[in-house]
């Protein structure tokens, strides 16, 4: 029979987490073990990613209850279930911040058309781009888009992630959109993994409203978020030349405080608009993008706490040549975090390690900067900085396990995964 194991002065812990390298991601000083008289008894050193050795994980539903050192644990446990770690590294579950993978059809058409010169913008003109994505999605029913929008989570779970964001967008009526969101859902409760589900109905102007974006402003504004506003965490929009402009996305970041939705945007990603500021000083959580933040801007998203999302498949897949201001950000101590952004144009990329990988090739991100991208700072960047991203007393116990000696070398390969095993508060997850 098992019994929760008691401590003479730490919480019971329903499991313990034995014999791994610990990498907490959490910062020098935080507390890593409380008794119950509230004392803290051993805190987060200044290691590389948080990494502790001869170190215990015990966790009490579903959460983390502390980390403390092996010498203690032998001394105050009794029996309790035991995962053996065999000397692999133990970290937060990873999060992707960014992504669209609910979508019909592909866009691989395109992507030869960019490959014979065509620019994303001018297919994006034409009618293509997202509106070609909108065209399958439309069509597609709702049974179809969770079939192939769950081969597409299936394969970024594989590689250790714990919490997804998913974004709307490629509906954009009202009934569409309530129908992508509705498939965010149903994967929600079909796998084990966090969702958190974003309206992008600002992601284009939708064909029938072509001149006449005001009007679909307002359909946004007073309809669409309105309707979907249990169904979603957070609004987004596309603040771009071939998209909505500063005002009008100030508009509907607006109309989605006012009804207590978060707020994020997608800025400056292929032109420089202003948004990524004006939306950090009206509270965004993430600015995404940002090759074409200004310096002097990367201040105003450190004041404010929001987060800078990085999105290094994109830059890569539309071979742009505008890095985001990385010095400048880490200089202003934003907090940085990287995503795959995955969807059918920009970024058809289904690989968070390796998105990760291309952090720190193409924009210059230390491996420890790029992990802290796909665990703790992403957290913050969907509102969650104090439940998941970090191993610390209180967190949920999403957990990945890595065959791996150092923490580098989870992002050191392109097609290798070195994840092990994956614990979605605290159950272990089956291969999907
Ligand atoms: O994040 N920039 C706008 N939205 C997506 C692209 C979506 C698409 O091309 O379908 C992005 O890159
Ligand atoms: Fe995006």
């Amino acid at each position: 029979m098992r019994k929760n194991v008691a401590f003479d002065s730490l919480p019971i812990v329903d499991r313990v987490y034995r014999g791994f390298k610990i990498a907490s991601m959490a910062p020098a000083g935080s507390p890593l073990c409380v008794q119950t008289d509230g004392e803290v008894r051993y805190r987060q050193t200044a290691s590389p990613f948080g990494v502790t050795e001869g170190t215990v994980l015990g966790t009490r539903q579903g959460r983390i209850a502390w980390i403390c050192p092996e010498a203690d644990f032998l001394r105050l446990s009794r029996e309790v279930e035991t995962v053996w770690g065999d000397r692999r590294l133990l970290t937060p579950g990873l999060i992707d911040c960014h992504t669209h993978i609910i979508y019909g059809g592909n866009r691989a058409d395109e992507w030869e058309a960019r490959l014979g010169g065509a620019s994303y913008a001018e297919i994006a003109n034409a009618g293509g781009g997202i509106l070609s994505s909108v065209r399958s999605t439309r069509a597609a029913s709702e049974e179809e888009l969770v079939s192939s929008a769950g081969r597409r989570l299936s394969r970024l779970l594989h590689e250790g992630v714990t919490t997804i964001e998913i974004k709307s967008g490629y509906g954009l009526d009202l009934e569409s959109e309530l129908k992508m969101l509705r498939v965010a859902q149903v994967l929600r409760k079909s796998f084990m993994v966090g969702v958190d589900a974003t309206l992008l109905a600002a992601h284009a102007i939708p064909s029938e409203f072509h001149g006449r974006i005001e009007e679909y402003v307002s359909l946004v504004c007073e309809e669409i978020i309105p309707a979907a506003r249990p169904w979603c965490n957070a609004v987004d929009a596309f603040c771009e030349k071939i998209a909505f402009d500063r005002r009008q996305t100030e508009k509907i970041l607006r109309t989605a405080k006012s009804l207590e939705l978060k707020i994020k945007v997608h800025a400056e990603q292929l032109t420089h608009t202003g948004i990524a500021a004006s939306a950090a000083l009206m509270g965004a959580l993430s600015v995404d993008h940002l090759e074409y933040l200004a310096e002097e801007e990367c201040k105003v998203l450190a004041q404010c706490g929001t987060v800078a999302v990085l999105l290094p498949g994109a830059y890569y897949c539309l071979n742009e040549k505008q890095k985001p201001p990385v010095a400048a950000l880490r200089q202003a101590g934003v907090p940085i975090a990287i995503a795959s952004d995955s969807n059918p144009g920009s970024s058809p990329v289904l690989s968070l390690l390796t998105i990760g990988h291309m952090a720190c090739t193409l924009f210059g991100l230390t491996p420890e900067e790029a992990f802290l991208g796909i665990t703790r700072h992403a957290a913050v960047a969907l509102g969650r900085g104090r439940e998941i991203g970090t191993l610390l007393p209180g967190y949920y116990a999403d957990l990945a396990v890595w065959d791996v000696e150092r923490p580098a070398e989870i992002l050191y390969g392109i097609g290798h995964n070195p994840c092990h095993e994956v614990y979605y508060r605290d159950q272990k997850r089956e291969r999907t």
